[in-house]
């Protein structure tokens, strides 16, 4: 083979920052790889401040997002529209990152139409069928139509290997989260937004939260929120920062819960680099997303996870990560600990990475040139530590 023809499909803002590093590193190899790009558009703003940032624009853009839209709704329109791309393209392999409907629905995509599927950020699992939801069962599903599993970290590839998956298959490449944080927190970085500029970091704890898990919608919620709001009643010197996840089911609990409380910000989802950058800033991060779990201890930011499961073990063994669920006293009591507790802060705030070195978009590019047989050399794998 002379030449390998690589769609990447996408679909929400975790998978687009994630995956951009992925598309401007296929680029580079005009003479081995023709590169396509494909975007559901499950997230619609919130993809196309991504793709805004790194500056992609896509050969083909779904743009299936309904408001409210249901898993069948993501699942059928993505599956009928990547049918009809597929059609066209015939690309040798089909890139598809993560966990998402889109995710999956690309993978049995390309599956049909016998590609060969390239999975980055393979092998993470919680073991829970229903935690998170439909995630788990997303990458599980993802991983069983998969030739080329690219694992972010050793665990991972573990995970694929008990499920009997065979060993060369599987690239062990450091999480493509690390690689877009690299590029985009910057100490010189300027807010644009008048909030962001006016809070004053150094006298202030700023609390970071996020919130858009499927299965915390409703009253687990509605409990961190409440406890969010004995926190600001408590401590003078916390402000609150919240950009507020687009899903017009977390808004309305979001409203009700801290609208118009004092120290509480509730803004919009940020665009990734200001969001970064707000990251690297904050005091401590509370949320119950995938991927800030993973950036927020390489800028040694304690993180309290909203679950209570976590496919991503490495930051909570090396204690910079801590689940706390949504119990009302118990996310009172830990967020609390981090504010008094200098010894435990500290400890907790140690910078690690155990996800990734900023070198997995080219290690995971380096490793289909392998397959393909377009180089005689394998890709180093990512060793955590070595950062
Ligand atoms: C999805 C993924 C989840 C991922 C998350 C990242 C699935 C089933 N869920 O969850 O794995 O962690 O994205 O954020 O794949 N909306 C907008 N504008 C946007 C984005 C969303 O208005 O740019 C609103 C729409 O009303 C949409 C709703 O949010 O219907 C929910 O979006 P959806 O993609 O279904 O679920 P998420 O909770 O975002
Ligand atoms: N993020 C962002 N703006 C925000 C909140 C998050 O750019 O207002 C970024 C964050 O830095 C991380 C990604 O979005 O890279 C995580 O997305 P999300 O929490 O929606 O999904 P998950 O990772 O849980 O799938």
């Amino acid at each position: 083979m002379s030449h390998v023809k690589v769609m990447t499909v996408f679909g929400t803002r975790p998978e687009a920052i994630k995956m951009a590093p992925v598309v401007l590193e296929l680029a580079k190899y005009p003479e081995y790889i023709t590169p396509v790009v494909a975007v559901t558009a499950q997230h619609r703003e919130m993809l196309d401040q991504v793709l805004n940032l790194f500056k992609i624009t896509p050969d083909y853009d779904l743009d299936i997002m309904s408001r409210g839209q249901t898993l069948f709704d993501i699942t059928c329109r993505a599956m009928q529209g990547l049918n009809e791309v597929l059609v066209k393209e015939k690309p040798d392999i089909v890139l598809v990152h993560g966990d998402t409907t889109t995710t999956f629905a690309g993978a049995l995509a390309a599956f049909y139409h016998q590609a060969a599927v390239g999975h980055v950020e393979a092998g993470l699992r919680t073991g829970n069928k229903y935690s998170p939801f439909p995630e788990e069962m997303n990458r599980k599903l993802t991983g069983a139509l998969t030739d080329i599993h690219f694992a972010p970290t050793a665990t991972a590839r573990q995970n694929l290997l008990q499920e009997n998956i065979t060993g060369e298959s599987v690239f062990v490449t450091g999480n493509t989260v690390i690689d877009a944080l690299k590029v985009t927190v910057d100490p010189a970085y300027r807010f644009t937004d008048r909030l962001l500029q006016n809070i004053d970091y150094d006298n202030r704890k700023v609390i970071l939260v996020t919130t858009h898990r499927r299965e915390n919608l409703g009253e687990p919620m509605r409990h961190v929120y409440q406890a969010l709001r004995d926190i600001v009643t408590t401590f003078s010197d916390v402000e609150i920062v919240f950009p507020v996840h687009k899903n017009p089911l977390v808004r309305q609990v979001v409203q009700d819960e801290l609208g118009g409380i004092e120290r509480v910000n509730l803004i919009d989802p940020l665009d990734y680099q200001p969001f970064a950058n707000l990251m690297a800033r904050s005091y401590l991060v509370l949320t119950d997303s995938g991927g800030i779990q993973e950036e927020a201890p390489a800028l040694g930011k304690p993180v309290l996870v909203l679950r209570d499961t976590t496919e991503r073990p490495e930051a909570v063994t090396a204690g910079t990560v801590k689940l706390i669920g949504t119990d009302r006293e118990q996310v009172y009591a830990a967020t609390q600990k981090l504010l008094v507790d200098d010894v435990e802060y500290q400890r907790m705030a140690n910078a690690v990475n155990p996800y990734g070195d900023g070198q997995a978009s080219r290690r995971i590019v380096a490793a289909i040139l392998y397959k393909y047989g377009l180089t005689a050399r394998c890709p180093d794998e990512f060793k955590a530590g070595n950062s």
